[in-house]
């Protein structure tokens, strides 16, 4: 069993945080450089899409030179081969799309869904949250157009950073200079900071599997991979909460922001670790597809093909899951697990009965009936059954993503944890 605590740096204020940089064609763009460089010194990833005439302004080599990563400009990205910018991708990626600078020309386009170059695209397919950093002359600011497609702009959810006044590129005086990069890259980590509604809250969460040895080399085990887990983990610690990750053998690096991993191989080192824990917790999600059963008496060296009999004895491993509903406080927030094969109604009897067994107040259901759900794949559909007051409720999820379905979790569990 080893502990790996995360580095924490308190200067990271962005650690983990992914920023996509759009960046279009106005005088402001060389800040835009200083702006990528301090997002990156505050622990953000960045990646850079820039309008046609952004280029004109400041070179795709050197933002490509500062964040790391190539700059995206057009819909292709080698014209020979055909290959293509997948701008779907570029706006599902990001925690957050900030435009700095933007010009009237992309505000217009973004109020009005035009969409005729790369940068509009990724604002049209953005599911994140969208920031623009206006910069303009000071007339063009204030030009009714422009105060209509901001109002528009903002009555859809887009945050604007106001430009700040001072001397303009035209030689007048006024409202209209992008605000400076150090400016932008606090109103970013304010932004971060109000969307951490889980700050202060403790989560432990079991994920992975668990090796049940037989002797030295061999070992019980499932195929779980732990991705579930570490998705809730990673959402968890992207809200605030402080997060405690006990996990199976698995091949993933840690989240961003999670406080404390503790690799663990067995249940019983999985119990042990997790009941240590778990009195200071607010809350417990228990993903890990723990071992029901373990062989009796594992020898320690490799057992050779004339030692191994025909039949392995085995015995129970502690119920983690059922040991931490018998000591949840009142206060404490439970989420379980369970994994069924069986008829969805089958399946969802059998859910309810963990649900009430175990002292639940959430059980997450999937059955390897639906196809996509289950241990190999990257997306899962679940049914959540969620205990209120003496009624059970049940909620259906579609078939989605593992990162997808980890929010609809957490959205679930913060109901509870904040309430
Ligand atoms: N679990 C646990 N410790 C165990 C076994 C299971 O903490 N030794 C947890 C899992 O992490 C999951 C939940 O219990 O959250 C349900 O696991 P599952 O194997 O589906 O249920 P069981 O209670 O073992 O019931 P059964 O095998 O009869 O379906």
């Amino acid at each position: 069993m080893t502990g790996t605590p995360e580095p924490q740096n308190e200067n990271l204020t962005l650690l983990g945080r992914r920023v996509l940089l759009g960046i279009t064609g106005s005088i402001a763009a060389y800040k835009s450089a200083f702006l990528a460089r301090e997002l990156i010194k505050r622990g953000a990833e960045v990646r850079i899409v820039m309008t046609p005439s952004a280029i004109e302004f400041i070179t795709p080599l050197t933002l490509s030179t500062l964040t790391g990563k190539p700059v995206h400009s057009d819909f292709t990205e080698n014209k020979d081969s055909g290959e293509w910018t997948n701008h779907v991708e570029l706006g599902l990626w990001g925690d957050l799309f900030l435009t700095a600078p933007c010009t009237a020309a992309t505000l217009s386009a973004f109020a009005n869904g035009t969409c005729s170059n790369l940068l509009q695209a990724v604002f049209l397919s953005a599911r994140c949250p969208v920031m623009v950093a206006p910069a303009m002359d000071l007339d063009m600011f204030t030009n009714e157009a422009t105060l209509v497609n901001l109002k528009t702009l903002g009555e859809r959810g887009v945050s604007v950073i106001e430009p700040a006044s001072g001397a303009l590129a035209s030689g007048l005086e006024g409202k209209g200079r992008m605000e400076e990069p150090e400016a932008i890259a606090d109103f970013v980590e304010d932004f971060f900071k109000i969307g951490m509604p889980l700050a202060g809250k403790k989560v432990v969460v079991t994920a992975g599997p668990t090796e049940e040895p037989i002797d030295a080399v061999r070992y019980l085990g499932n195929r779980s991979t732990g991705k579930m887990g570490f998705e809730l983990a990673a959402r968890l610690a992207n809200l605030g909460a402080s997060v405690t990750l006990i996990a199976g053998p698995v091949k993933l690096d840690t989240p961003p922001r999670v406080s404390k991993r503790i690799d663990v191989m067995t249940a019983k080192e999985m119990y042990e670790v997790t009941m240590e824990v778990w009195p200071e917790m607010d809350a417990g999600i228990a993903c890990a597809a723990v071992a029901d059963m373990r062989p009796v008496n594992p020898a320690s060296s490799k057992l050779h093909r004339g030692d191994l009999t025909d039949e392995i004895m085995l015995e129970n491993t502690p119920d983690i899951l059922l040991e931490m509903g018998v000591r949840k406080s009142a206060s404490q927030v439970l989420m379980g697990f369970a994994l069924e094969t069986d008829s969805v109604e089958e399946s969802l009897k059998s859910a309810e009965g963990k649900l009430e067994r175990k002292n639940l107040d959430f059980i997450v259901m999937n059955t390897l009936a639906d196809e996509g759900a289950g241990f190999s794949h990257d997306t899962n559909k679940v049914t959540v059954l969620q205990k209120v007051n003496i009624h059970t409720e049940t909620r259906i999820f579609e078939l989605k993503s593992k990162r997808e379905v980890a929010h609809d979790l957490i959205d679930m569990l913060s109901t509870l944890l904040i309430s």
